[in-house]
Protein backbone atom coordinates (compact mmCIF):
# COMPACT_ATOMS: atom_id res chain seq x y z
CA UNK A 1 0.00 0.00 0.00
CA UNK A 2 2.88 2.69 0.85
CA UNK A 3 3.82 5.94 1.11
CA UNK A 4 0.53 8.35 1.42
CA UNK A 5 0.01 11.59 2.36
CA UNK A 6 -1.51 12.60 5.87
CA UNK A 7 -4.01 13.98 4.74
CA UNK A 8 -5.97 11.48 3.31
CA UNK A 9 -5.23 8.87 6.31
CA UNK A 10 -7.00 12.16 8.53
CA UNK A 11 -10.48 12.44 6.07
CA UNK A 12 -11.32 8.98 7.11
CA UNK A 13 -11.30 9.22 10.31
CA UNK A 14 -14.79 9.51 11.62
CA UNK A 15 -15.42 9.39 15.29
CA UNK A 16 -14.90 5.72 15.70
CA UNK A 17 -11.29 6.19 15.32
CA UNK A 18 -8.06 8.29 15.14
CA UNK A 19 -4.95 7.91 13.64
CA UNK A 20 -1.60 7.04 15.49
CA UNK A 21 1.48 9.23 14.77
CA UNK A 22 4.45 7.74 16.72
CA UNK A 23 7.81 9.14 16.60
CA UNK A 24 10.60 7.25 15.74
CA UNK A 25 14.19 7.56 16.34
CA UNK A 26 16.24 4.76 14.20
CA UNK A 27 15.30 2.03 11.58
CA UNK A 28 14.62 -0.52 14.58
CA UNK A 29 11.61 1.33 16.07
CA UNK A 30 10.63 2.10 12.48
CA UNK A 31 10.55 -1.42 11.89
CA UNK A 32 8.49 -2.08 15.20
CA UNK A 33 5.82 0.17 14.15
CA UNK A 34 5.46 -1.01 10.58
CA UNK A 35 5.34 -4.34 12.13
CA UNK A 36 2.36 -3.32 14.49
CA UNK A 37 0.27 -1.48 11.65
CA UNK A 38 0.77 -4.39 9.16
CA UNK A 39 -0.49 -7.01 12.44
CA UNK A 40 -3.26 -4.88 12.68
CA UNK A 41 -4.20 -3.92 9.69
CA UNK A 42 -4.19 -0.24 10.54
CA UNK A 43 -3.20 3.02 8.43
CA UNK A 44 0.10 4.24 10.03
CA UNK A 45 1.81 7.95 10.70
CA UNK A 46 5.69 7.72 10.96
CA UNK A 47 6.81 10.86 12.37
CA UNK A 48 10.39 12.37 14.04
CA UNK A 49 10.96 15.82 15.54
CA UNK A 50 12.72 18.75 14.67
CA UNK A 51 13.90 18.32 18.41
CA UNK A 52 15.62 14.67 18.48
CA UNK A 53 17.75 15.63 14.90
CA UNK A 54 21.06 15.72 16.93
CA UNK A 55 20.72 11.88 17.67
CA UNK A 56 18.85 11.26 14.25
CA UNK A 57 20.04 13.43 11.37
CA UNK A 58 17.17 13.90 9.06
CA UNK A 59 19.64 13.39 5.99
CA UNK A 60 20.43 9.95 7.31
CA UNK A 61 17.09 8.76 8.89
CA UNK A 62 14.49 10.35 6.38
CA UNK A 63 15.67 8.06 4.11
CA UNK A 64 15.21 4.96 6.05
CA UNK A 65 11.49 6.52 6.70
CA UNK A 66 10.19 6.62 3.73
CA UNK A 67 11.94 3.29 2.67
CA UNK A 68 9.94 2.18 5.21
CA UNK A 69 6.90 3.36 4.75
CA UNK A 70 7.23 2.71 1.25
CA UNK A 71 7.72 -1.09 1.93
CA UNK A 72 5.17 -1.23 4.93
CA UNK A 73 1.61 -2.80 3.06
CA UNK A 74 -0.36 -0.59 5.12
CA UNK A 75 -1.14 3.27 3.92
CA UNK A 76 1.92 5.23 6.00
CA UNK A 77 2.43 9.14 5.95
CA UNK A 78 5.61 9.81 7.13
CA UNK A 79 5.46 13.40 8.81
CA UNK A 80 8.02 15.99 10.07
CA UNK A 81 6.82 16.65 14.04
CA UNK A 82 7.35 20.15 15.49
CA UNK A 83 9.34 21.56 12.68
CA UNK A 84 10.27 24.87 14.11
CA UNK A 85 12.94 26.04 11.12
CA UNK A 86 11.62 26.38 7.15
CA UNK A 87 15.40 25.00 6.34
CA UNK A 88 14.25 22.00 8.46
CA UNK A 89 10.87 21.68 6.66
CA UNK A 90 12.09 22.38 3.35
CA UNK A 91 14.98 19.10 3.83
CA UNK A 92 12.05 16.97 5.05
CA UNK A 93 10.30 18.00 1.87
CA UNK A 94 13.00 17.62 -0.32
CA UNK A 95 13.36 14.01 1.43
CA UNK A 96 10.17 12.89 0.33
CA UNK A 97 8.12 13.34 3.88
CA UNK A 98 4.86 13.33 2.83
CA UNK A 99 3.75 15.81 5.28
CA UNK A 100 5.15 18.41 7.66
CA UNK A 101 4.25 20.27 10.98
CA UNK A 102 5.23 23.56 11.43
CA UNK A 103 5.40 24.60 15.46
CA UNK A 104 4.82 28.61 15.27
CA UNK A 105 2.85 28.22 18.52
CA UNK A 106 5.39 30.20 20.90
CA UNK A 107 5.47 33.12 18.53
CA UNK A 108 2.67 35.94 18.81
CA UNK A 109 -0.34 34.73 16.88
CA UNK A 110 -0.19 36.85 13.49
CA UNK A 111 3.76 35.97 13.77
CA UNK A 112 2.93 32.46 13.61
CA UNK A 113 0.13 32.53 10.74
CA UNK A 114 2.50 34.27 8.59
CA UNK A 115 4.85 32.17 9.09
CA UNK A 116 2.50 28.62 8.33
CA UNK A 117 1.54 30.24 5.62
CA UNK A 118 4.77 30.32 3.87
CA UNK A 119 5.51 26.89 5.33
CA UNK A 120 1.79 26.21 3.66
CA UNK A 121 2.53 27.66 0.55
CA UNK A 122 5.78 25.23 0.41
CA UNK A 123 4.34 22.40 1.22
CA UNK A 124 1.89 22.57 -1.60
CA UNK A 125 4.50 22.46 -4.22
CA UNK A 126 5.36 19.26 -2.75
CA UNK A 127 1.64 18.08 -2.64
CA UNK A 128 2.38 17.26 1.34
CA UNK A 129 0.15 18.36 3.57
CA UNK A 130 0.76 21.16 7.22
CA UNK A 131 -0.22 20.83 10.39
CA UNK A 132 0.19 23.58 12.58
CA UNK A 133 -0.13 24.50 16.03
CA UNK A 134 -1.85 27.21 18.30
CA UNK A 135 -2.27 27.22 21.82
CA UNK A 136 -0.01 25.61 23.95
CA UNK A 137 0.86 21.89 24.12
CA UNK A 138 3.15 21.47 28.09
CA UNK A 139 6.62 20.28 28.19
CA UNK A 140 9.04 19.59 25.51
CA UNK A 141 9.65 17.20 22.76
CA UNK A 142 13.28 16.55 22.48
CA UNK A 143 15.65 19.29 22.76
CA UNK A 144 13.01 21.95 22.27
CA UNK A 145 12.39 24.56 25.07
CA UNK A 146 9.72 23.56 27.60
CA UNK A 147 6.81 25.46 27.58
CA UNK A 148 3.49 25.40 29.71
CA UNK A 149 0.12 24.74 29.14
CA UNK A 150 -2.46 27.34 27.61
CA UNK A 151 -5.47 25.91 26.58
CA UNK A 152 -6.09 27.05 23.00
CA UNK A 153 -9.31 29.70 22.06
CA UNK A 154 -11.70 28.79 19.83
CA UNK A 155 -11.98 32.37 18.30
CA UNK A 156 -8.02 32.10 17.49
CA UNK A 157 -8.26 28.63 16.12
CA UNK A 158 -11.21 29.75 13.64
CA UNK A 159 -8.98 32.49 12.61
CA UNK A 160 -5.43 30.50 12.57
CA UNK A 161 -7.33 27.88 10.21
CA UNK A 162 -9.19 29.83 7.80
CA UNK A 163 -5.84 32.26 7.50
CA UNK A 164 -3.76 29.47 6.93
CA UNK A 165 -5.73 26.96 5.10
CA UNK A 166 -3.35 23.89 7.32
CA UNK A 167 -4.41 20.73 6.75
CA UNK A 168 -4.20 19.13 10.63
CA UNK A 169 -4.53 21.91 13.56
CA UNK A 170 -2.79 20.36 17.11
CA UNK A 171 -5.02 21.66 19.85
CA UNK A 172 -3.83 22.79 23.30
CA UNK A 173 -6.21 20.86 25.66
CA UNK A 174 -4.57 20.44 28.80
CA UNK A 175 -1.56 17.49 27.71
CA UNK A 176 1.53 17.61 28.09
CA UNK A 177 4.86 16.41 26.12
CA UNK A 178 6.70 13.30 28.08
CA UNK A 179 5.23 11.68 31.69
CA UNK A 180 2.79 13.32 33.54
CA UNK A 181 3.84 14.45 36.99
CA UNK A 182 0.32 14.44 37.93
CA UNK A 183 -2.96 13.60 36.24
CA UNK A 184 -3.56 15.83 33.23
CA UNK A 185 -6.60 17.14 33.47
CA UNK A 186 -7.84 17.28 29.76
CA UNK A 187 -10.19 20.17 28.44
CA UNK A 188 -12.63 18.23 26.48
CA UNK A 189 -15.22 21.14 26.55
CA UNK A 190 -12.73 23.17 24.91
CA UNK A 191 -12.05 20.66 21.87
CA UNK A 192 -15.93 19.89 21.64
CA UNK A 193 -16.36 24.37 21.03
CA UNK A 194 -13.08 24.25 18.72
CA UNK A 195 -15.02 20.87 17.06
CA UNK A 196 -17.65 22.63 16.57
CA UNK A 197 -16.51 25.96 15.22
CA UNK A 198 -14.14 24.56 13.10
CA UNK A 199 -13.78 21.84 10.17
CA UNK A 200 -10.12 21.14 9.83
CA UNK A 201 -9.09 17.29 11.39
CA UNK A 202 -7.92 18.33 14.90
CA UNK A 203 -4.51 16.87 16.49
CA UNK A 204 -3.42 15.56 20.02
CA UNK A 205 -0.15 15.79 21.59
CA UNK A 206 1.18 14.80 24.81
CA UNK A 207 -0.76 11.24 24.23
CA UNK A 208 1.74 9.49 26.46
CA UNK A 209 0.21 8.77 29.71
CA UNK A 210 -3.13 9.16 29.07
CA UNK A 211 -5.70 6.49 29.68
CA UNK A 212 -8.21 4.85 27.35
CA UNK A 213 -11.26 6.57 28.09
CA UNK A 214 -8.83 10.06 27.24
CA UNK A 215 -8.00 8.85 23.88
CA UNK A 216 -11.95 7.81 23.32
CA UNK A 217 -13.04 11.12 24.78
CA UNK A 218 -11.01 12.92 22.43
CA UNK A 219 -11.50 11.25 19.08
CA UNK A 220 -15.17 11.29 19.55
CA UNK A 221 -14.74 14.94 19.82
CA UNK A 222 -12.64 15.85 16.58
CA UNK A 223 -9.42 14.71 17.46
CA UNK A 224 -8.22 12.46 14.40
CA UNK A 225 -4.39 12.52 14.58
CA UNK A 226 -2.95 11.27 18.14
CA UNK A 227 0.60 11.56 18.57
CA UNK A 228 3.14 9.00 20.55
CA UNK A 229 6.75 9.67 21.63
CA UNK A 230 7.86 8.76 24.83
CA UNK A 231 5.79 5.35 25.35
CA UNK A 232 7.44 4.28 22.70
CA UNK A 233 11.14 5.40 23.88
CA UNK A 234 10.82 3.79 27.34
CA UNK A 235 9.01 0.83 26.22
CA UNK A 236 12.16 0.18 24.05
CA UNK A 237 14.47 1.30 26.86
CA UNK A 238 13.09 -1.23 29.34
CA UNK A 239 13.14 -3.75 26.76
CA UNK A 240 16.77 -3.72 26.16
CA UNK A 241 17.60 -3.67 30.11
CA UNK A 242 14.78 -6.79 30.38
CA UNK A 243 17.27 -8.40 27.97
CA UNK A 244 20.08 -7.49 29.67
CA UNK A 245 18.82 -8.69 32.83
CA UNK A 246 17.88 -12.03 31.62
CA UNK A 247 20.80 -12.93 29.11
CA UNK A 248 24.15 -10.93 30.26
CA UNK A 249 25.07 -12.42 27.64
CA UNK A 250 23.49 -10.64 25.21
CA UNK A 251 25.49 -8.65 22.15
CA UNK A 252 24.77 -6.19 20.11
CA UNK A 253 22.09 -7.31 17.68
CA UNK A 254 19.75 -8.59 20.74
CA UNK A 255 19.45 -4.91 21.94
CA UNK A 256 19.21 -3.68 18.12
CA UNK A 257 16.00 -6.38 18.44
CA UNK A 258 14.96 -5.20 21.37
CA UNK A 259 14.19 -1.85 20.45
CA UNK A 260 11.97 -2.92 17.74
CA UNK A 261 9.74 -5.13 19.92
CA UNK A 262 9.32 -2.65 22.69
CA UNK A 263 8.27 0.04 19.84
CA UNK A 264 6.20 -2.50 18.22
CA UNK A 265 4.16 -3.69 21.61
CA UNK A 266 3.73 0.50 22.48
CA UNK A 267 2.53 0.40 18.84
CA UNK A 268 0.48 -2.40 18.86
CA UNK A 269 -1.21 -1.98 22.34
CA UNK A 270 -2.27 2.29 21.69
CA UNK A 271 -3.25 1.35 17.51
CA UNK A 272 -5.97 -1.40 19.74
CA UNK A 273 -7.28 1.26 21.90
CA UNK A 274 -7.30 4.37 19.06
CA UNK A 275 -10.01 1.80 17.22
CA UNK A 276 -7.27 0.86 14.13
CA UNK A 277 -8.23 -2.49 13.61
CA UNK A 278 -8.60 -3.29 10.20
CA UNK A 279 -8.72 0.09 9.61
CA UNK A 280 -6.33 0.05 6.60
CA UNK A 281 -9.33 -1.63 4.76
CA UNK A 282 -10.70 1.99 4.00
CA UNK A 283 -7.89 3.29 2.28
CA UNK A 284 -8.09 0.58 -0.52
P1 LIG B 1 4.45 12.14 24.18
O1 LIG B 1 5.93 12.07 24.22
O2 LIG B 1 3.86 12.66 25.46
O3 LIG B 1 3.82 10.86 23.77
O4 LIG B 1 4.04 13.24 23.08
C1 LIG B 1 4.25 12.95 21.74
C2 LIG B 1 4.00 14.13 20.89
O5 LIG B 1 3.06 14.87 21.08
C3 LIG B 1 4.91 14.35 19.77
O6 LIG B 1 4.70 15.56 19.14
Amino acid sequence: MSLVNMKELLAKSDATFAVGAFNVSDMEMAMGAIKAAEEMEAPLILQIAEGRLRYSPLELLGPIMIAAARQCKMPTAVHLDHGRTLETVRLALTLGFTSVMFDGSHFPLEENIAKTKEVVALAEKFGASVEGEIGSIGGAEGDMASADIQVTSVSEAKRFAAETKVDALAVAIGTAHGNYKETPHLRIDRLQEIHEALDTPLVLHGGTGLTATDFHNCLVNGITKINIATASYDRSAAKIKEVHQAKPEANYFDFSEAISVGTYENVKKHMEIFGLKGKAGLYN
